[in-house]
């Protein structure tokens, strides 16, 4: 018989940290969704007391979500734990996941508080969480860099209060493989009731080893949860990637001998997800979900692949979700039509004005683009200025003149507040014409920090996915815009990150 191993899905929570990530309400149940389909076991869907937008998305992600688990973060105290519980009220399934520091570091410089109290702490949180919920999880934060003795009188005394999960994260991804394994196995053998708890690891990919570190973990340390962000997102370098964990434990099922619940024909549709959502493109040469993972152009290798796939394939690429890739619909395609493949995509519409208006916009698209892929339709829904009538700023039409020798121009009418208004500005380039041209009538004065342009599909004929991130006052926010003409693809990207800009959310870090 062989052992279940818990998937714990972070994106919403650890992965929104990532400066830029910050999402909508309706994009994290948009996530939540997929990540229900993808049969992850857990989903964290935020830190409810960080600020009251991220309470109400856990709130609607508890709501709506039946077959994960739903959890929230929170600190080790009253306040936080109060928060999550009710945030995750209506949840089906619901865990409440408290965390304090326990390396010297963080006790002493961040916290400013002893070990007796961080112990005497931590206690008194999973003691009133267990009073709110019977699902609770515990981490030790910088748990690899902490005293063993220290941290195994914290876990034990975590357990004896009833948590359920004891997580040992690797906070600032300081570990090496063989050593944080052997680390996890020796508290398990140290702690006297470890086996009253599930064990779970938790790495960030500083030194580009969270996927490696979290495998030792489960192979050497026998955690039977594994903490993870679709597409490794997370603050700095990442957190540890699911696609590549879950993929490495089915393809070596010989070594670990472990059972995922995952659906992994679901994984590629995360990622795109999630790239599109956040504006964080994938490498083209990713594993599982790069554009370029099964993607074979060497002859030697291409006359192996027709002889035999098995000769340069360890895994299909059907199986993660690759075929899914396929044209679907088109110009003379209906609004039923339509509906139903927002419906499979995940996207949920909650008004009929909200479909009336995506569907306009798809058939504007459909007139310029003869094939409409899934990640067309996700790109022409993810865009805030799209779908959001409640928006401060719209993009309405663009018009640019640039020629060989001829400093290019453009004219840019917008909405602000519901009032069309239309600047008009000089650029270096098409592009930087346009963004100056809006920018001339919001006077927003944020600095632009980075401007990307992806082709969502492959050939010129593709649409354009631009991602904006901007900086103002100390936030920092991402803007995605897509579009056949790139450079209206970049004002509507704009114009995006500029909304997100004036949503003011306020949030608490995890880690503060
Ligand atoms: O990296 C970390 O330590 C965390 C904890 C809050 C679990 O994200
Ligand atoms: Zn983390």
């Amino acid at each position: 018989m062989t052992d279940k191993l818990v998937i714990f899905d972070t994106t919403l929570r650890d992965g929104e940290q990532s400066p830029g990530a910050s999402m909508t309400r309706d994009e994290k149940l948009r996530i939540a969704r997929q990540l229900e389909r993808l049969k992850v076991d857990v989903i964290e869907a935020g830190f409810a007391a960080s600020s009251n937008g991220d309470f109400e998305c856990i709130k609607a992600i508890a709501e709506h979500i039946k077959d994960s688990t739903v959890c929230s973060l929170s600190r080790a105290n009253d306040r936080d734990i109060t928060l999550a519980a009710d945030a995750l009220q209506k949840a089906n399934r619901a865990r409440i996941h408290t965390f304090i520091a326990t390396s010297p570091v963080h006790m002493e410089k961040k916290l400013r508080m002893t070990p007796e109290q961080v112990l005497e702490q931590a206690k008194l949180a999973v003691r009133f969480a267990r009073n709110r919920v019977a699902d609770v999880e515990f981490s030790a934060e910088d748990a690899y860099r902490s005293e063993e003795d220290f941290l195994c009188r914290v876990i034990e005394a975590a357990i004896n209060e009833g948590a359920t999960t004891i997580n040992v994260p690797d906070t600032v991804g300081y570990a090496i493989p063989e050593l944080y394994g052997n680390f996890i196995r020796t508290l398990r053998q140290r702690v006297p009731n470890s086996d009253k708890a599930i064990w779970s690891v938790h790495c960030h990919n500083d030194l580009g080893m969270a996927v490696a570190n979290s495998l030792a973990g489960v192979k050497i340390g026998g955690a039977r949860q594994v903490e993870c962000t679709i597409n490794g997102l997370g603050e700095r370098a990442g957190n540890c990637s699911l696609e590549e964990v879950v993929m490495a434990i089915r393809t070596r099922r010989d070594y670990f001998d472990l059972d995922v619940g995952v659906d992994a024909t679901q994984i590629l549709a995360a990622s795109r997800m999630v790239s599109q959502t956040t504006g964080f493109v994938v490498q083209p040469n990713k594993a599982i979900v790069g554009a370029n993972a099964f993607a074979h152009t060497a002859g030697i290798h291409q006359d192996g692949i027709m002889k035999a796939r098995d000769t340069y394939e360890i895994m299909r690429a059907e199986d993660v979700g690759w075929t899914a890739n396929k044209m679907i619909l088109g110009k003379l395609s209906g609004r039923n039509a339509f509906k139903q493949r927002l419906q499979e995509l995940g996207v949920q519409m909650d008004s009929e004005a909200d479909i009336n208006l995506a569907f306009a916009k798809f058939k504007d698209l459909a007139d310029r683009k003869s094939e409409i892929f899934d990640e067309d339709i996700l790109a022409l829904v993810s865009e805030e200025s799209v779908l959001h009538n409640s928006d401060r700023f719209g993009y309405v039409s663009l018009s640019q003149h640039s020629e060989t020798g001829e400093l290019p121009h453009a004219t840019v009418v917008i909405t602000v507040d519901g009032k069309e208004v239309t600047g008009q500005a000089n650029g270096n380039g098409p592009v930087d014409a346009s963004l100056k041209a809006i920018e001339s009538k919001v006077n927003s004065g944020s600095e632009m920090v980075l401007y990307s342009v992806n082709a969502i599909s492959g050939s010129t004929e593709s649409q354009g996915e631009v991602t904006v991130r901007l900086q103002n006052s100390g936030r920092v926010v991402n803007g995605v815009g897509a579009d056949p003409d790139i450079v209206v693809a970049s004002a509507k990207a704009y114009i995006s990150a500029l909304n997100k800009l004036n949503s003011q959310v306020d949030r608490v870090a995890a880690q503060g």
